[in-house]
């Protein structure tokens, strides 16, 4: 499987988002991972649909991963779309009608994502594998760039890749230079990283170590 690096901007410079989003592009990274929080799915408070689209201006050829902690996404799911989501992954925990929301995002004819935290039993999710276009993993607890990744997440990671060979898995919290090729062996081929690729010396060869495992 193709192994994609998808650096997280809430790690970057939240003064100067475009310069993180140049950042980027420059490090040879197709995909923007954008955390949404609302302060009450996750104790923090990131980028609205607005934020979004004024990134969306100097987006050119880079896939917007929009990943929406929030208690109500079915809300919101229309307005990142409009703001130049590529893909938008919603919760399992999220208070919604999550297959109504799911098939809300395919309605509106982007990529749809499921996400999971790590308290979460994996059936959950179940249900849903065959519709979404990706799973995402959660490695730490929504919230905070720089947490340490908790090791039980990748037994979801290896339950899902059992359960489905070419769904893409994304694993999402944690991820860096030394704990990469594990989550490859383990199923995962999108990894988000935040803290560790704008601590990098060399963003690019940072990039490029992940992706040529
Ligand atoms: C947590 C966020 C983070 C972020 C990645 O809610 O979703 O996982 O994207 O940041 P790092 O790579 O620093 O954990
Ligand atoms: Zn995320």
């Amino acid at each position: 499987m193709n192994i994609t690096v998808a650096p997280s901007i809430l790690g970057g410079n939240l003064a100067d988002l475009r310069s993180s989003l140049v950042q980027i592009r420059g490090s040879g990274a197709r995909w923007v991972h954008i955390d949404v929080m609302d302060g009450y799915f996750a104790p923090n408070l990131t980028f609205g649909p607005q934020t979004v689209q004024a990134l969306a201006d100097s987006k050119q050829d880079l896939f917007f991963d929009v990943h929406l902690m929030l208690e109500h996404p079915e809300y919101f799911v229309g307005k990142f779309a409009e703001a130049g989501a590529d893909l938008i992954s919603i919760h399992i925990e999220s208070r919604c009608d999550v297959a109504k929301t799911l098939q809300i995002i395919r309605t509106l004819d982007k990529r749809v994502g499921l996400a999971i935290n790590p308290e979460t039993a994996i059936e959950k999710i179940f249900p849903h594998l065959d519709f979404v276009d990706l799973a995402l993993v959660m490695g730490v607890y929504p919230g905070f760039c720089g947490q340490k990744f908790i090791e039980h997440s990748w037994e979801k990671v290896e339950i899902i890749r059992k359960k489905n060979p070419i769904l893409a898995i994304e694993i999402d919290g944690g991820v860096n230079g030394d704990n990469a090729r594990l989550c490859i062996q383990k199923g995962a081929n999108i990894l988000v990283v935040g803290t560790s690729f704008f601590k990098a010396p060399d963003p690019r060869k940072f990039v490029q170590q992940i992706e040529h495992v």
